[in-house]
C-alpha cells in the first residue's frame, strides 16, 4: 500500500518533536510532504526553529518547512513555556538548524499542496492550535473537499481541561479556528486528552528510549524527562503524556485506538469555558456527528512501535 501523504502542522513542543520523528522514521506508511509551523507552545520564531532542528535530528534536512501564522485568529496568543521551557524544546541541547526555511507562507503551502495533488490524497495532521488550517480553509474554501482526512491532537471531554478547568491548550489558544475546522465537513479524527493521558512515558519506557544509543533516542529521553514535570505536579502522572505522537501512531496502527463518532462543538464565547470541546459522547442531542473522538489506546503497543521506529533514525 502506498504511504499516506501528510502535512504536519505543529508548534514544537517536545511532544510535537516525538510525533515528527516517528513520522519521519516511518516511510512505508507516511510520506511527510511538508511541515508548517504555528504559534502555540512558544512564539512562531521558536516553533519554526524547533521544526527545522527536529528534521535535522531525524537526518531529513530535505523536508520542506514553512512558517505559518504567528497569532490566533481572534485573540491574543497564549503560550506554554511553563510546560515546554523557554525554547519550547528544553531538555536536549540540540544544535541550531542549518537547513533553509522555505519562503512560502505555511498557509499558502497548505492551499497549494491540496490544489496540486489529486482530491482525497492529502491528510492534514495538526499538532497545535488550528490557526493555519482554519486560515487556509477561510482563504481557499475549495480545498475542504480535497482534504482526505484531518487527524489532530486537541480537545478533552471526560479528562477536562489542562489550561483551564474546561479547555485543552490547542483548542483554547485558537477556539475560532477550531470552530471553523470542526464545522468544515472534513473527516476528522480527534486525539483528545482523554486518550493522550493514557500514553505516558514511564521510567521504563524512558529508559528504553535512552537504551537505543542513537541521537534521536537520547534526545527523546531528555525531552520527556523535561516536560513530564508539569503533568507529574498537576495530575500525579507517572510520566509525560505523549499527546501529539498519538496522531502519528494512529496513522501507522489505527487499531491501537478506540473511540466514537460523535458531534463535537467548540465553545467560542463564554470566558468561563472558552475552548471547550463539547463532545456529545452519549448522543443526547440531535447534532450531527462530525468527528471520531478517541478515548483509549493500547499503550504498550504504542510504545513498542515508537521505540522500534526511533531506533531507525
Ligand atoms: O494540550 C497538549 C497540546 O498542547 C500538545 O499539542 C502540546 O504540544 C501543546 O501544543
Ligand atoms: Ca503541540
Amino acid at each position: 500500500m502506498a504511504p499516506r501523504k501528510i502535512i504536519i502542522d505543529t508548534d514544537p513542543g517536545q511532544d510535537d518533536a516525538v510525533a515528527i520523528l516517528l513520522a519521519l522514521a516511518s516511510p512505508e506508511e507516511i510520506e511527510v510532504v511538508g511541515i508548517t509551523s504555528v504559534a502555540g507552545n512558544v512564539p512562531l520564531a521558536l516553533t519554526t526553529k524547533n521544526a527545522l532542528m527536529i528534521c535535522e535530528l531525524a537526518g531529513k534536512a530535505d523536508v520542506p518547512v514553512h512558517a505559518g501564522c504567528d497569532r490566533p485568529m481572534g485573540r491574543e496568543l497564549v503560550t506554554a513555556e511553563y510546560v515546554h521551557g523557554a525554547t519550547g524544546m528544553d531538555g536536549p541541547n540540540l544544535p541550531d538548524p542549518t537547513m533553509p526555511l522555505q519562503e512560502q507562507h505555511g498557509v499558502d503551502f497548505i492551499i497549494d499542496t491540496l490544489r496540486s495533488n489529486p482530491p482525497g490524497t492529502i491528510t492534514l495532521c495538526p499538532l497545535g492550535p488550528l490557526t493555519n488550517i482554519a486560515t487556509a480553509l477561510e482563504k481557499a474554501p475549495d480545498i475542504a473537499e480535497r482534504v482526505h482526512q484531518i487527524v489532530l491532537m486537541g480537545g478533552a471531554y471526560f479528562e477536562v481541561g489542562n489550561v483551564t478547568p474546561a479547555a485543552e491548550f490547542n483548542i483554547y489558544v485558537d477556539p475560532q479556528a477550531a470552530e471553523i475546522v470542526f464545522k468544515s465537513g472534513i473527516d476528522i479524527v480527534v486525539m483528545p486528552l482523554d486518550v493522550t493521558h493514557k500514553a505516558l512515558v514511564t521510567k521504563e519506557r524512558n529508559a528504553a528510549f535512552r537504551a537505543l544509543g542513537n541521537a534521536a533516542g537520547t534526545a527523546v529521553a531528555q525531552m520527556t524527562d523535561f516536560f513530564e514535570r508539569f503533568d507529574r505536579e498537576k495530575y500525579g502522572s507517572p510520566g509525560a503524556p505523549l499527546h501529539d505522537p498519538c496522531v502519528t501512531v494512529y496513522l501507522i496502527r489505527p487499531e491501537l485506538f478506540s473511540g466514537r463518532h460523535v458531534n463535537v462543538e467548540i465553545e467560542t464565547t463564554s470566558e468561563l469555558t472558552i475552548g471547550m470541546t463539547v463532545a456529545d459522547w452519549w448522543g443526547v442531542t440531535d447534532r450531527k456527528p462530525n468527528a471520531t473522538f478517541m478515548g483509549s489506546v493500547d499503550a504498550d503497543g504504542f510504545f513498542t512501535l515508537l521505540t522500534e521506529r526511533l531506533a531507525r533514525l
